[in-house]
Formats: C-alpha cells, structure tokens, sequence
C-alpha cells in the first residue's frame, strides 16, 4: 500500500517508449566528438595498443560502475540530477546535482561550436573548400583566429551554423523525451553508424592503411608505468560514457517503473567502447594513407588529435585522397550526428532540472535554459577569440568538473550518506545483471580513490605549470572562472525555493523480485 501510494504521489513523468528507445538515446549521448575526434589521439599517445589495458580497466573499474550508479540514482529518485539527488541526501545533494547541470552547461557552450563546424566542413568537403593550407584556412578563413582574451568581433561563417545547431536542438528538446530525443536518436544513430561504417571500410582499403593501424596498435608497454596514461584512460571514459555529469541521472529517470538498468546499461558501455576502437581504426587507417603519401612515420605527422586531427590533417588528407569529397563528407557528417545526439542529452540535463526546480512546462523550460546558453554560446564561441577559450574551457570542465563531481558523488553517496546498499538493491529489484558487493567497493573505494587522486594531481599541474603557455589571468577567467562559476551557480540555484513543492517527493521503494505486482506495467 505504502508502495502504491507513494507511486501515486509522484508527478506525471515523461517516459521513453520502451527498452529499445532507452537504450538508443543512451548510446546516442555516449557516442559523441569524444569518441571520434579525441579517442584516437589520446590512445596513440598514451601507450597506443598498450593504452587498451588502462583503457578497458577503467572502464570495469569505474565506467560501468559509475554509470549504474547513475542510473540508480535516476531511476529510483525519478529526477534530473538536483531533484533526484535532493530526495537521496538533502540539500548537500541537491548542490551536487546543480553543479552538475552547471558543468553540463558549461559543456554545451562549446559542445555547440564544435558541431557547428562540423556542419559547415561537410558542406566544404564537397568542393574542398579547405584548398592547399588547410591549417591556415582552419584558423584564418574559417575561425579568424586572434589574440586571446575576449573579442566580440563575431564571424558570421561560425555564427550562422552556430545559431542553426542552437535552433534545431532547442526544438527537438521542446518536442519532449519521446517525440524529440528518443526519435532523432532512432533516426540519427542507425545513420551515424552507417556513414561512419563506410568510412572506416574505406580507409581500411586505402594505400598506407596498415601502417596507421600498426601506429596505433603497436603496444609500448612501458608506457603503463606512466600515472598520466591511466589518469588519461579515465578521463576519457567518463566523458565519453557520459557520466557523472548529471546525464543518465536524468536519462534513467524517463524509464518506467520496472525497467532493467543494468543490462541495457552493459549494452550502452561496450556499444560506445566499440565504437571508441571502431574509430580508432578509421581514424589511424587514413593517417597510416597520409603518412606514406607524405613519406613520413605516422608519429611525425602534426596534430593526432582533437581540433588539429578533426579540421586541419583530415581536410589535408581528404585533398589527396581520390573520393576525397565523398569520405570528407562522411567523416564531418558522423562527427556532427554524432555530437548532435549526445548535445541532446547535455542539454536535457539543464532543461530537466530547471523545469522540475521552477515547476515549469517542458517548453517553458527549454526556452529559459536554452535561449540565455545560445546567446553565451555565441558571444564566446563565434567570436575571433572562440577556439582558445574553447581549449581552455574543455579543459577545466573536464578534468576538474566532471572528474571533481564524480568524486564528490561516490564519497558523499557512499561514505557519507551510506545508500550503496540501498541503491544496490534498488538496481538488482529491477535489473536481470545482479551487482555485488563488488559494485560498492568500486564505487565507494576504487572510484574515490583513483579519481582523487587523478583530481588533485590535474589541479596541482595546473595550478603549478599553467595551461598551453597562456597567461595566468586568462587561465584564471576562463580556466579555474568556469569552476568557480559553476560553484556559486549550485549554491544559489539550490538556495532558491522550489516552486512545484516536489523537493520532498518519495522515492520508489525497492521492488523485491518476487513482489513484483504484474498490474505495474514496465517497459524491460
Ligand atoms: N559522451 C559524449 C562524447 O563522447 C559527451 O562526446
């Protein structure tokens, strides 16, 4: 009875289709310009072949296990990050979960610019817009690169696509969860992996191919021993899973009532991982071709990763190859379907936890949250001053914010607050992959402490050594500003009242398998 009633009380929920949707909107946000663009590089230069043990042990270690974290949070406390974490711990929480939405915000200032390039490099992949100097098209023609600092000189060739990617994104969250996330990550995924599986056949039979992937693959195993390879393999992961950042808090919270988390959640994991390798073998196949047209090692080629690898040596690449144009197209086609999705996903966090807070409708609230990080969007990233800040931006979002959240989540969730047991039973209530006691010590010890240790390391380096030889002032408004900003915007969006008197709400009880009512329909 209890149950029931405090199944009642819960507000009307907007709710993936069914399994199949979730799964699909969860790869979506998982697949995204961390696994095309900055995957490869950071796996040549951390060990290459070798980088796959750190890779794949952070993934086991922490990956899934954060990631069911998440899902358990979400889906038993049915809420975006701050209403879900507010009713696991209170206030505390609640601040937690803001800051995530902040960083998510933060994110998808930039997230946006990057799409947008990738949109209008497709459109010059058909006439090489790029010409003879792709670097110097990159930043001069195309970004108009200038000084560092803050400039407000705009370039309409950013703005125009910029202002496009915010438009069709901003409709397709006011559509809602099943009409706009769940149906054009139905369409656009099948589409990504198809494009992107013609491109990676196609570099696989180009001249050259086997000496990338030899790059690549060629194991340095001395590079194990190196702290910074296995800091790099988890940094990776949690951006590109993405998790602990208020994602699939909020994804979770949209699945029905009996819905298997952890299986789909497996599925969700080693899709996004083989779709990590899948473009590393694309990726180092067409430099292994540009290296032999160049008649050098593939490690003396310049920019492996990143902004260098996605718009400088792939339009340089794309110029020589025969079919350029087409294989051009299709790599800045997958690089922008494939951010385009997981930028839904980053979004819907802030638009979610604004909605719930405030009581808003679902287009009030896409509206509010989406219009102001638009026009910040565009002020900071369409300008002459858009591709430093960027670097920069990324950076301490990264490294500090995502890494930083998931920390304080595992201590506050699982030392502090002592709900591993609850949030175990919770998942194993409702999931056919049962979890362990395992799960609570990679949460509650592996995690914390790798991660901190990870978390503590970054700040010393760049509190100590800077970042890209920039000045300190510039670091400290764009780099250690976005931080702090993120901060205060936690603690005064959690100061604030909340307006639809739902702070309190309760969550779901625990379903014992064998008390499963077969009146609650579910979606597994
Ligand atoms: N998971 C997304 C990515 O990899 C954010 O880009």
């Amino acid at each position: 009875m209890a149950e029931r009633a405090a199944i009642d009380a819960s507000p009307p929920r907007e709710q993936w289709t069914g399994q199949v949707g979730f799964i699909l909107a969860a790869i979506g946000s998982a697949v995204g310009l961390g696994n095309i663009w900055r995957f490869p590089g950071v796996a040549y230069e951390n060990g290459g072949g070798a980088f796959l043990i750190p890779y794949l042990v952070a993934l086991l270690t922490a990956g899934i296990p954060i990631l069911f974290l998440d899902y358990a949070i979400g889906h038993r406390f049915r809420g975006s990050a701050p209403a879900a974490l507010r009713r696991l711990g209170g206030r505390r929480l609640e601040a937690l979960g803001w800051f995530q939405v902040a960083i998510a915000f933060v994110i998808s200032l930039y997230y946006t610019a990057v799409i947008a390039w990738a949109l209008s490099y497709f459109v010059f992949s058909f006439d090489l817009r790029w010409g003879d100097d792709p670097g110097t098209f990159f930043q001069g023609d195309y970004l108009q690169v200038g000084a560092p600092g803050l400039s407000f000189e705009f370039v309409p060739g950013v703005l125009v696509p910029l202002a496009l990617v915010w438009i069709v994104t901003l409709a397709v969250l006011a559509a809602g969860v099943a009409k706009g996330l769940q149906r054009t990550n139905v369409i656009f995924l099948p589409l990504l992996l198809v494009a992107f599986l013609v491109l990676v056949v196609r570099a696989l039979f180009l001249e050259g191919a086997d000496v990338g992937l030899n790059a690549l693959f060629t194991p340095n195993w001395a590079a194990l021993g190196d702290p910074n390879v296995w800091i790099a393999a988890y940094s990776q992961i949690f951006f590109s899973l993405s998790i602990a950042f208020g994602i699939m808090v909020t994804y979770a919270s949209y699945r029905a009532r009996r819905s298997n988390l952890t299986a789909p959640g497996l599925v969700v994991a080693f899709a996004n991982s083989s779709f990590e390798i899948l473009a590393g073998i694309g990726v180092f196949a067409t430099l292994g071709f540009f290296a032999v047209q160049q008649g050098v090692g593939v490690g003396e080629l310049e920019g492996l990763t990143g902004v260098g690898l996605s718009f400088v040596t792939f339009p340089a690449i794309v110029s020589q190859m025969p079919g350029g144009p087409l294989f051009g197209a299709l790599f800045f086609g997958s690089l922008t379907l494939a951010g385009f999705t997981s930028l839904l996903s980053v979004l819907q966090v802030v638009s979610a936890g604004v909605q719930e807070k405030f009581g808003l409708s679902r287009v009030q609230a896409t509206l509010r949250t989406g219009i102001p990080a638009a026009v910040l969007s565009v002020l900071l990233f369409s300008t002459t001053t858009g591709l430093l800040a960027l670097d920069v931006v990324d950076n301490w979002a990264n490294n500090i914010g995502v890494v930083g959240s998931a920390v304080l989540t595992t201590v506050l969730v699982v030392w502090v607050l002592r709900k591993g047991r609850e949030l175990q039973f919770h998942l194993n209530s409702v999931s056919t992959f049962r979890v362990g006691r395992t799960w609570i010590a990679l949460v509650g010890g592996v995690v914390p402490v790798v991660l901190g240790y990870m978390l503590v390391s970054r700040i010393v380096e760049l509190a100590v050594n800077g970042y890209g030889g920039l000045p300190a002032p510039y670091l400290a408004s764009f780099g250690w500003g976005t931080i702090a900003l993120a901060v205060v915007a936690a603690l005064v969006l959690t100061a604030l009242p909340w307006r639809n008197g739902r702070s309190d709400f309760v969550a779901w009880p625990p379903l014992p398998v064998a008390n499963r009512q077969p009146s609650e329909r579910g979606d597994r």
